[in-house]
């Protein structure tokens, strides 16, 4: 196939679905949808909605449903390259083209893989030699299982000058194929080529689709390098790879959660401990394209730092080079292990659960920042002070994106105002009462120091993006909707509308969506049990089989399975409409957070009118709220 999956989500991820079909249908903006009169039929009032975030269109009144590229296809009358070309082109994306060389150059680089993978099995026989007692003695004392071993196919290079080299040749391998994939190095002054890797373990590093394109490797005997890699070559690109990033992808997504270690060892120790969701980076800091890499995968993946200050300097740079990448719903978190540990000695010593305490720890971004300005700066004086206050816009004028930019300012802002004020609940206290940072008792593992929370804080959707009512909310929402799928049916728009904050939950929602768009375009009735079976189908097993052993979702009747339809359809209606009054205040939030930046009489009274409007919609949700009554929820 010519277009890559890779290729494809980048153009989809480049356009605009709105915009796009913006051009051909008049939409209005309600809510996080778009709507407009439906381009496949006939009709007077609108049904077609534009869901932008998941990069879908739907139409309530004849089915039509489907991507950019789908609705290029169907309204433009093309075949599915043609689209493609066009909405490349749309998107300044150049098309990965047939040029001639091409053939010959892709030809070459399946040469490559096949070097780098006979030479993988290569390093993993030599582990299993006779010889290699000695490293197998190594790997075991550091807590590694044969399974584990194999499954991240670590391997030997044996203490030899030229044994790959050789064992390779005499299979056909050409020393400048060697050379090509950086197993052999070719001294310039003409001398014999020799091994790159001796004396070491092997850890095969892979691209995203599991190919091995370059080896790390760990010094058994002295070295001058502890770590050795692959040099940069036509497969191998330090700066764009993360280590286990092959395997990590269904561990992540089961989980929500993505951990970004500093070392091999630490995402092979973390795995022998059940903790799968793991990656490095190649021996650099993170780079702009690795966190972008990170994103597509969970939304705030978490960095792991040592606790000394050579991790705390460490995460301060992560924390800059990020700034100017964030956008909304995409951040990172940040753990400190106890000084002088990485996760590889902690669970070697301590077990999983040691880690798993760091990472509940672990600090959203904004706390990060706080901290280290109010480190670096003093605030025992008006003009220190206002030289911190100074600092805060300075650091907050690093990030790119205009809202998550106001709202940073905004909770600093609320920080700051509130530093030197007393006190006002213990949950408040924090670092307010310390005003010089001499007496401050800050400390990095975060387990003495409490970030201060304001209710302006927990507003906003960086906090609540960790909330657990609502996620507890929105599970009972899907597990309803899976137990009773004719709910799709009778609130329609409500349940393919609404938006879930998780990850998880987005996905298997839109998951759900495209099974009963087409369950009814081929006319099946859809039960609760091919639904289900649907799902587990496409990758959310371990996702349904926890929501549906988590019992503490189940104190509410109607999401029982055995539920009679019409309590459910009554639980449902209630969660929905909590569901709205969550959003509908986020938009209030933002709305009077926008209004506050405005000086223009005009946009001031529009804003104004707005805010009116959206506190208005929330009393009438909070009464409709108090309405269903004494509904046991
Ligand atoms: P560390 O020195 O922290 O090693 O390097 P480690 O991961 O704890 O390994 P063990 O436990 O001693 O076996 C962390 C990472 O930095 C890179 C490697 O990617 C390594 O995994 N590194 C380190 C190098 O590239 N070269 C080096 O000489 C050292
Ligand atoms: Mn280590």
């Amino acid at each position: 196939m010519r277009f890559t999956p890779d290729f494809l989500d980048d153009l989809r991820m480049r356009l605009s679905l709105a915009d796009y079909i913006g051009r051909r249908v008049r939409l209005t903006k309600k809510g996080r949808e778009h709507s407009g009169l439906c381009p496949f039929h006939n009709e007077k009032t609108p049904s077609f909605t534009v869901n932008e975030e998941k990069g879908f269109y739907h139409c309530f009144g004849c089915g039509a449903h489907g991507d950019i590229i789908k609705f290029a296809m169907e309204t433009e009358g093309v075949s599915f390259p043609e689209a493609i070309e066009r909405l490349a082109d749309e998107a300044g994306l150049a098309l990965p083209a047939e040029k001639p060389g091409d053939r010959q150059e892709a030809a070459k680089r399946k040469g490559q893989y096949e070097v780098l993978e006979t030479a993988t099995s290569w390093f993993e026989t030599q582990l299993r030699s006779d010889a290699a007692i000695g490293a197998r003695d190594y790997l075991t004392r550091r807590g590694l299982s044969e399974a584990t071993i194999s499954a991240f196919r670590l391997g030997l290079a044996p203490n030899r000058r030229t044994y790959l080299r050789d064992s390779m040749t005499s299979r056909d391998i050409t020393e400048p194929q060697l050379v090509e994939t950086g197993l052999v190095i070719k001294p310039d002054d003409g001398g014999e080529a020799y091994d790159r890797f001796r004396d070491r373990i092997i850890f095969p590093i892979a691209d995203v689709r599991g190919r091995v394109v370059a080896f790390g490797g760990r010094a058994l005997g002295e070295a001058r390098a502890k770590y050795l890699n692959s040099p940069e070559t036509d497969l191998f690109h330090k700066g764009t790879m993360l280590y286990n990033m092959d395997k990590v992808r269904a561990a992540a997504r089961e989980k929500d959660r993505l951990i970004v270690v500093e070392g091999y060892m630490d995402v092979i120790g973390l795995a022998q401990v059940g903790i799968k969701e793991a990656v490095a980076p190649l021996g650099t800091a993170l780079t702009e394209q690795q966190i972008q890499q990170l994103w597509r995968s969970v939304p705030e993946p978490v960095l792991c730092f040592d606790g000394d200050n050579a991790g705390l300097r460490a995460s301060r740079r992560a924390m800059e080079r990020v700034l100017p990448l964030l956008k909304p719903g995409h951040s990172l978190r940040f753990a400190y292990l106890p000084a002088g540990e990485d996760p590889d000695s902690l669970v070697a010593a301590n077990g999983a659960g040691a880690f798993e305490a760091v990472l509940e720890e672990a600090k959203p971004l904004i706390d990060v920042l706080w901290d280290t300005l109010l480190e670096q700066g003093s605030t025992d004086t008006p003009e220190r002070r206002a030289g911190f206050r100074a600092s805060l816009v300075d650091a907050a004028r690093n990030i790119g994106d205009d809202t998550v930019r106001r709202f940073y300012m905004d909770d600093l802002g609320n920080r700051f105002k509130k530093m030197g004020q007393p006190a006002v609940t213990n949950q408040q206290a924090g670092n307010d009462r310390y005003s010089t940072r001499q007496d401050r008792p800050f400390r990095r593992g975060g387990r003495d120091f409490q970030p201060p929370v304001s209710a302006e804080l927990l507003r906003t959707p960086l906090a609540q993006s960790t909330g657990e009512p609502s996620s507890r909310r929105d599970k009972m929402l899907v597990l309803a909707i899976l137990n009773h799928p004719r709910l799709l049916d009778d609130l329609e728009e409500e349940l393919f509308a609404v938006h879930f904050e998780g990850a998880e939950l987005d996905k298997i929602h839109a998951a759900i969506i495209h099974i009963a768009v087409q369950c009814r375009a081929d006319s099946i009735n859809l039960e609760s049990g091919t639904l289900k079976d649907h799902l587990r189908e496409r990758g959310f097993a371990d996702s349904l089989a926890r929501m549906e052993a988590d019992r503490s979702l189940l104190s509410d009747g109607f999401v029982r399975t055995n539920a009679p339809y019409e309590q459910a359809l009554r639980g449902v209606r209630h969660l929905l409409d909590e569901h709205q009054l969550h959003a509908v205040q986020q938009e209030l939030h933002q709305a009077e957070m926008e209004a506050a930046d405005h000086t223009d009489k005009e946009l001031l009274d529009r804003a104004a009118l707005r805010i009116k409007a959206l506190r208005d919609q929330i009393g009438e949700l909070k009464g409709k709220i108090a309405r269903h009554g004494e509904f046991p929820l």
